[in-house]
């Protein structure tokens, strides 16, 4: 038996891993909600690892408001960085293997090729800032651990740009969605079952991968696929980032070479497409 801790189990990727226990008899999971474990309490963080005997830990928890990490900088980087650092020491000191997710958001979206993972960081804002800062005490202070940076994060859990989309398809005649910032969504439920596959198969090349679905789409792209595969008549415009401000600036090709990560995993990469009907069906299931 594997025995498995996931953190912040009612947030969208934790909510994934929930959903894929029964696929995985052979590993024992133990999820903590924020509140169970507020991984910016070391000496919390230190009571549960004590508790168990891990031989993984999942770190789902991050400060994820984008636009609002802008003015909170502290709580940002209180969960970004010294969150997964307090994780990271725990796992040092009881031998657990930390696997943990970052994003796209460490890089600045100006190259023209996919990125690999030790391509030069950048991140333009707060969250990145943070996200990077979480990564790189991992590599400090671990030697047995996954960082995997992912993307676009969609899913029939949480908030999402999905779920966002159907919802204004009920309330709104026409929208306007960015069709110049490009990048690949991801089902967290696939990249739930990706980190699975990594675990289950004991993998110990441990390191930084990208994971993200395969295919390339603007914002714009991704929404049209959204309102034709849910039969939605709202008129879709495409608009330019410079149209919709934000506070936090977004990296304008997002794209993620993910070679490295398919070498380790048993099954292929699903397309965007094909994981977007599926994720689809899902919402269309959870909201029945
Ligand atoms: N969403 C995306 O598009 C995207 C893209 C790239 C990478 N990622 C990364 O993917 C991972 C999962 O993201 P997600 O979409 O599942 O985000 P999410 O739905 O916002 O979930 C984040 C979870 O972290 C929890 N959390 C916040 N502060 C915490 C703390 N101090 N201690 C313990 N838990 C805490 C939240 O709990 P509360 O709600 O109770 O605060 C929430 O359950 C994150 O590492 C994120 O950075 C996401």
């Amino acid at each position: 038996m594997i025995h498995v801790l996931v953190t912040a189990k009612d947030g969208q990727l934790g909510q994934c891993f929930q959903s894929l226990v029964v696929k995985h008899p052979n590993i024992q999971f133990v999820f903590k909600s924020s509140s169970d474990l507020d991984i910016t309490n070391k000496v919390k963080v230190e009571d549960v690892f004590s508790a168990h005997s891990f031989d993984y830990c999942i770190n789902c928890a991050a400060y994820t408001a984008v636009d609002k990490a802008e003015e909170a900088t502290e709580l940002a980087d209180k969960v970004n960085h010294l969150g997964a650092q307090n994780i990271a020491e725990a796992c040092k000191k009881f031998e657990v293997i930390l696997i943990h997710i970052s994003t796209d958001f460490v890089f600045d979206g100006e190259r023209t090729a996919p990125y690999l993972e030790d391509d030069i960081t950048n991140p333009l804002g707060v969250y990145g800032k943070t996200k990077l800062a979480g990564e790189q005490v991992i590599a400090k202070t671990l030697q047995r651990y996954f960082i995997i940076r992912t993307s676009w994060l969609y899913s029939e859990y949480g908030h999402n740009f999905l779920k966002t989309m159907l919802r204004l398809a009920n309330e709104r005649d026409e929208i306007g969605v960015v069709g110049d910032q490009i990048g690949s969504p991801t089902y967290a439920m696939d990249l739930a079952d990706a980190t699975l596959q990594i675990i289950a198969s004991r993998n110990t090349s441990y390191g930084i991968y990208h994971y993200s679905n395969e295919g390339v789409v603007s914002w714009y792209d991704f929404a049209k696929e959204i309102f034709s595969l849910s039969n939605s008549s709202i008129k879709l415009n495409k608009i330019e980032t410079k149209d919709y401000p934000t506070p936090a600036v977004r990296p304008k090709y997002s794209i993620m070479n993910t070679e490295k990560i398919s070498q380790i995993l048993d099954s292929k990469i699903p397309n965007w497409k094909s994981s977007l009907a599926i994720a689809m069906v899902n919402c269309i299931k959870s909201e029945s």
